[in-house]
């Protein structure tokens, strides 16, 4: 990829990715495909009904089918020791119990694994599965969020209670007024990857487990919890991982459901799911209806904010999303009052999907700061710089940074903001209606704890370590850049291992802190080898450092150098040398201080897209995509590049396509394929080009570095529909904008 695509004099990196070979040549091993010997084939049955009780489940045609090792249910499934003592295998999101595989005969929802049959092919076990035969006994469900409103209630915990700030409610009184509704359905974040677990034991409390999972550490946790064993009897692995978005952040029930299975008959077990049972099986991103109110000046001062939500969870667990928490800090307003609720309803938990809450919110509040400014007759851009928050008013604290107007400005250049005409329905590209469109969000930024272990060897290379999966960004290649900056190395004598649940404990990939949080560990432990080598050469007879002071050195391309002697200078693989080692090894250990007392810290972008829509047929096309990104210091141009560019394709299946369809008479999810899911493949997917600010964050990291993975993608669903908006005149507040409801 070329670099100028990315800006024009940026500072950052642009390191090739360490894997990247092995990832388009087809090397890379993912958890479904290591081949033990022995293995045998999972399948999972599911449940038809969304809620009620099995009455009777036949697994005999199964079970004597050709090939088929084991059949396990709730009537036969050995008791597994965590679920016993009321330990949860996999940590509920905020509430409630983690469903339990196989423990009792309750059906939650549709689609739920009711039985697992193991045989020794996969197409033996596939057809086995089909053979097995339930009789339930139903109860009437609940899956519609519309319809069961009424039942919203307020999550547990004092962090979802209703939000004032000054006046309730007062964009009622404003001089100009804007109220709406805005739906997104329940949308399902399809990596390309299947979620697979392979598992086999070595003894009776002993497991290694291949796993698509966000967080080795967290899976490994999850594990030991459930079979109660031992840290260092349950490795988890995860060397490559085919995409996440949130999918791989749980451990959830099949993973426990093919190390039971692999248990009981002793034998390696690989478990895939099909793409269906990605629908129902790895969470979603919830069902939302929200309410926005905004009440400004005629000059365009925001005087009131209001911001509603109600979203949906299901009836064994509660999550929640920060879904109204945009509304208390993206804007100065002194009157802010938000609303946030869920209704239990019979289907799986959802989970965090990109940009979890602030997606959601951003999708409403920057459609109806949109909205307001057609109201006012004032430019979107210029709306919301009126009411840029120069502060927190929601903390009332300052920034570590922010460059949201930067970001503004860049986008709105490099887009052609200037070329717009402001009138709805007035700009036309041949035959199509063309439309400019613009959104912004906001993520929170923080640093979270990481534990790395460097390794100095004696030819002079530094290897990495620690335990985190890289569920596709680019994690050991940012860590690569990180060091090479931070130990004075090249980069290509540096390697940063990960995936593996024995390597020193690294965090969960999720919520844009991978970089934030490792990077920082990384960095700390390359100054920590910096000093324990200083220590040797300044100590060591016949060193041309001995006696020099440690704060006179430089480390730089492999060489300790004195400061103001250039000749005076040490290789590093010669410090061992000169010491007889033949390695050098530091951990280091490493979190935030309490920087998040005093400041706020957030990431922000902005979308600016060009549509075209066809107005005969409806069809909406992204012309051009420019996304301005204040993500604080950018580490490597390459990868954040691509993480913009990933950010946005979903943001325009969110926009035009994603619709998880549920029949709610049965309680299913109809649209549960990539056939009737509609996901943008290249053809749907523009030019994107990707700006950054690229100025370090004072406060958050040693490297300056806030994230980027979530901003890539909110505010874009915002920005896509206030363009079709522009193009048509037409107001679509229910996503996908489809061709459907732009011509009814
Ligand atoms: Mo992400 S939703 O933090 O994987």
């Amino acid at each position: 990829m070329a670099k100028e695509k990315f800006s024009e004099g940026q500072q950052g990196g642009a390191l090739d990715r360490v894997d990247g070979k092995q990832k388009v040549t087809g090397a890379a091993k993912y958890a479904a495909e290591y081949k033990i010997p022995g293995l045998t084939f999972a399948v999972l049955v599911e449940s038809t009904i969304a809620k009620g009780l099995i009455k009777n489940i036949n697994t005999k045609k199964a079970e004597n089918a050709p090939g088929v090792l084991t059949v396990i249910y709730h009537g036969n499934a050995p008791k597994i020791p965590g679920y016993q003592t009321g330990d949860n295998p996999a940590k509920p999101p905020t509430g409630g119990e983690p469903f339990r595989v196989f423990q009792n005969a309750r059906i939650y929802f549709a689609g739920q694994p009711i039985a697992v049959v193991v045989a020794d092919t996969y197409e033996r076990a596939l057809y086995a599965a089909t053979l097995v035969k339930t009789v339930y006994n139903e109860d009437e469900h609940r899956t519609s969020v519309e319809a069961n409103k009424d039942k919203a209630a307020l999550p547990s915990g004092p962090r979802f209670a209703d939000y004032v700030r000054g006046e309730a409610n007062a964009y009622k009184n404003a001089p100009v007024k804007i109220e709406a509704e805005y739906i997104i359905p329940v949308e399902v974040h399809n990596p390309m990857e299947l979620h697979a677990t392979t598992a086999f034991w070595e003894g009776e409390d002993k497991v290694t487990v291949y796993e698509k999972t966000q967080g080795v550490k967290s899976t490994q946790k999850s594990i030991m919890d459930a079979f109660k064993l031992k840290e260092q009897n349950v490795q988890v692995n995860a060397d490559f991982v085919g995409g996440g978005f949130g999918s791989a952040l749980r451990t959830w029930p099949h993973v426990i459901a093919a190390v039971l299975a692999a248990k009981k008959i002793n034998k390696p077990v690989k478990l895939v799911l099909t793409r269906s049972q990605m629908f129902t099986m790895v969470g979603y991103r919830p069902y939302s209806w929200q309410k926005i109110g905004l009440g400004a000046t005629p000059d365009g001062k925001l005087t009131g904010l209001t911001h509603e939500a109600i979203s949906e969870t299901s009836t064994y667990e509660e999550f929640t999303e920060r879904t109204v928490d945009i509304s208390k800090m993206m804007y100065g307003c002194s009157n802010v009052n938000t609303s946030y609720k869920i209704i239990a309803l019979d289907k799986s938990t959802p989970t965090w999907m990109r940009g979890p809450g602030e997606a959601t919110g951003a999708y409403a509040l920057e459609c109806a700061i949109d909205e307001l400014s057609y109201a006012l007759n004032i430019d979107p851009v210029e709306l919301r710089i009126k009411n840029h928050a120069d502060i927190d008013p929601q903390r009332n604290l300052p920034w570590s940074s922010k460059y949201l107007k930067e970001c503004y400005q860049k986008g709105a250049d490099a887009i052609g903001w200037n070329k717009r005409n402001p009138k709805p329905h007035s700009m036309r590209d041949g035959e199509w209606q063309l439309g400019y469109g613009m959104g912004s969000g906001p993520f929170g930024a923080s640093r979270g704890r990481a534990t790395v272990k460097a390794i100095l060897l004696a030819n002079g290379s530094l290897v990495l370590q620690s335990a985190v999966s890289d569920s596709g960004p680019g994690t050991a290649t940012s860590m690569v850049g990180i060091a090479t900056e931070a130990f004075g190395l090249p980069p290509n004598k540096i390697t940063f291992e990960l995936g593996d649940s024995s390597l020193p404990p690294g965090p969960t990939q999720g919520g844009s802190t991978t970089t934030s949080t490792l990077g920082s560990a990384v960095h700390d432990v390359c100054v920590a080898l910096q000093q324990k080598m200083a220590e040797l050469a300044v100590t060591k007879e016949g060193s041309v450092l001995k006696n020099a002071k440690p704060e006179d050195l430089v480390f730089a391309k492999g060489f300790i150098t004195l400061k103001n002697d250039a000749f005076k200078k040490v290789a590093y693989a010669d410090v061992l040398k000169q010491n007889n080692l033949s390695e050098l090894e530091v951990t280091k250990d490493s979190q935030a201080g309490d920087e998040r007392n005093k400041y706020s810290m957030y990431s922000f972008a902005v979308h600016f897209v060009q549509v075209l829509v066809q107005p005969l047929t409806g069809v909406v096309r992204i012309k051009k995509v420019v996304t301005a990104a204040d993500a604080g210091k950018i580490i490597n141009l390459k990868t954040a590049g691509s993480q913009i560019m990933g950010g946005v394709v979903s943001g325009i299946g969110m926009a035009l396509m994603e619709d998880g369809v549920f029949d709610h008479r049965f309680g299913r999810i109809v649209t549960n394929n990539l056939a009737d899911y509609h996901v943008p493949v290249s053809a749907d997917v523009p030019h994107i080009q990707a700006l950054f600010i690229d100025k370090p964050d004072p406060v958050i990291n040693p490297m300056g570095s806030k994230g980027l993975g979530e901003i890539a993608n909110v505010g874009f669903a915002a920005a896509v529909a206030n363009a079709v908006y522009h193009a048509t005149g037409k107001r679509i507040r229910e996503l996908p904008i489809t061709p459907d409801k732009l011509l009814g």
